[in-house]
């Protein structure tokens, strides 16, 4: 991999914020990211709780930030009470969707194929897709992280055409380390992200798997985001907690601009 991909920072706000504090956070992203040289040189996005992105697309204008959303229905439309279609978020200028976090996957036991059936919804409604893979603790100790993320991945990914893994992230989010505090380390997890490359070569080929960015989420901060990112193999983060405040999301954004400096 001789030349980085474009960064990708996400800031998943979860179920957290209230209306007036989102869009103050969103104003104050919004500033943060504009006065940066290097904004324009990376994907930086925000996903808000779903009653709040008209009012956060509203506070950042054209951006940066990018909106996205945290998840999206698997169906297109019709009897699916509390669910959020595709073309609902496209109304919303929602651009971005996180499929398959771990809040959803091993929280609510999301099962593959339905995660599956979300990123084709995704991708074909024209809506570019982080797509979370992840091992427990006990899947870790127990030696399997490198085929439940085999798993993970080609289940998401089998018959996925190759034309629309330009509009994909994958994001490699080990379940110990999101919410925690114990941040994988630097070198697990660029082997956790060869190991999800590998599979993508499998599933398509060598150049592709190298081309399509792979970013770590799970307790990133302001003070460890430039050591992960200087690994060749991770193209940027996807943050929680840390995304909660603008000049944290901003710094984290800023390490990972100067992958490419
Ligand atoms: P965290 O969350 O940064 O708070 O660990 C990461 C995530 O859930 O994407």
């Amino acid at each position: 991999m001789n030349h980085p991909n474009r960064p990708f920072v996400g800031g998943n706000w979860k179920m957290n914020l209230r209306l007036a504090s989102a869009v103050e956070l969103a104003e104050d992203v919004h500033a943060a990211l504009s006065n940066q040289p290097l904004a324009a040189d990376l994907d930086a996005v925000v996903f808000p709780p779903y009653p709040y992105l008209q009012a956060v697309g509203r506070a950042l204008g054209h951006g940066p930030p990018q909106l996205g959303a945290q998840d999206l229905a698997d169906h297109e439309d019709g009897a699916f009470t509390g669910q959020v279609s595709a073309g609902m978020l496209d109304d919303l200028d929602a651009r971005w969707v996180i499929v398959g976090h771990s809040e959803r996957r091993h929280g609510l036991e999301e099962p593959e194929s339905v995660l599956h059936r979300k990123l084709v919804r995704a991708l074909t409604s024209d809506l570019k897709a982080v797509f979370c893979v992840g091992e427990t603790l006990a899947e870790r100790e127990s030696g399997m992280a490198e085929e439940v993320l085999a798993r993970q991945v080609r289940s998401g990914f089998s018959g996925v055409d190759q034309g629309l893994l330009a509009s994909v992230v994958l994001a490699y989010e080990p379940v110990w380390a999101i919410g925690t505090g114990r941040t994988a380390h630097p070198d697990d997890a660029s082997q956790a992200h060869r190991w999800i490359r590998s599979t993508l070569a499998d599933l398509y080929d060598a150049e592709l798997a190298a081309a399509t960015r792979v970013v770590y989420g799970g307790s990133v901060t302001a003070a460890n985001a430039a050591e992960l990112f200087s690994r060749p193999e991770i193209d940027g983060g996807l943050v929680g907690g840390a995304s909660l405040k603008a000049e944290t999301f901003a710094a984290i954004c800023r390490a990972a601009a100067a992958r490419l400096a």
